[in-house]
């Protein structure tokens, strides 16, 4: 096994910090190493170091990617802090059906969404929601992550018997397609609602057109530096509606009189 020194561990820890907001806790070093062993191995590098310079020199991108695929934790599972679902379908979806009433656009954003189950349930209670009228409403939604592999899968929409399980039965009925005795596929309804993309939380500008009437991005910034953190909220602010919702993680929370963002309940906060 190579070994990470506290030099190059060191390094590393500035890149992501620098480029992707993540930060690389000090007791996160053999962790890292260990993610890390594969790609130096395949790649016959001969130190950490020697890998760095590869991952710089390299134009495609692709090293890069590899990289993030293999340092991001993209744990997720269907019905996570489902308190969130809950009040996105009984109070959100009310009031922007009537706010909206006129233009039928609901602009939703699943910022870090991993392999999509996240998305996809926003897709699901709307998809209920809305029932025979959703045809005359535009809800697709948003959904991005900077990790490659997670996107992958989100696009494919394969998730076990397991993982879907959790879901109410008429979900896992008139959502989901069996693939064999083990595997579900999401149904091209759910799928074609929601627009994957690789967007980094840490660039220095969103380039979106229009501001989001709700924005979940949950259990992300927790991996985040709190400077990071602070200019992401604020930037989020600035992309919400007047009377949008952002969504955080349970885990996560925003300092009061941080930004304008009213708090609402544990980990939803409403620009007012
Ligand atoms: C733990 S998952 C959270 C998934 C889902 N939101 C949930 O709550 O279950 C965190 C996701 O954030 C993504 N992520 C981390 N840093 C990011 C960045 N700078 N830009 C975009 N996505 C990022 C990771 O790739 C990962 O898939």
């Amino acid at each position: 096994m190579l070994h990470i020194t506290e030099k190059e561990f060191k390094e590393l820890s500035e890149y992501m910090k620098c480029y992707y907001g993540i930060y690389l806790k000090p007791e996160k070093k053999s962790l890292v190493m260990g993610r890390l062993q594969n790609v130096l191995s395949q790649g016959h590098f001969d130190s950490f170091s020697s890998y760095f310079e590869y991952i710089y020199s390299d134009q495609s991108g692709e090293a890069v990617k590899t990289l993030i695929n293999k340092l991001t934790t993209n744990h997720t599972f269907f019905m996570r802090e489902a308190d969130h679902f809950i009040y996105f379908k009984d109070k959100v979806l009310p009031y922007l059906s009537s706010v909206e009433a006129s233009k039928k656009d609901l602009r939703i954003w699943s910022a870090g969404c991993s392999s999509g189950e996240e998305p996809y349930t926003l897709v699901m209670i709307m998809a209920d929601y809305f029932g025979d009228r959703k045809g005359l409403w535009d809800t697709k939604i948003l959904a991005t992550d900077i990790s490659t592999k997670v996107l992958e899968k989100a696009i494919q929409g394969v998730y076990s018997k397991e993982n879907i399980s959790v879901l109410p039965k008429h979900w896992q009925f008139n959502y989901f397609n069996r693939l064999n005795d083990r595997e579900y596929i999401i149904s091209d309804t759910i799928k074609k609602e929601v627009i994957f993309r690789r967007f980094n939380l840490n660039s220095a500008t969103f380039p979106f057109k229009n501001k989001f009437h709700v924005i979940f991005c949950r259990n992300v910034m927790i991996y985040f530096d709190s400077e990071t953190k602070r200019k992401l909220i604020n930037k989020f602010y600035e992309m919400t509606e007047p009377g949008g919702y952002l969504f955080i993680g349970h885990s996560e929370s925003i300092s009061r009189g941080e930004v304008g963002y009213k708090y609402i309940m544990p980990a939803v906060y409403r620009k007012e």
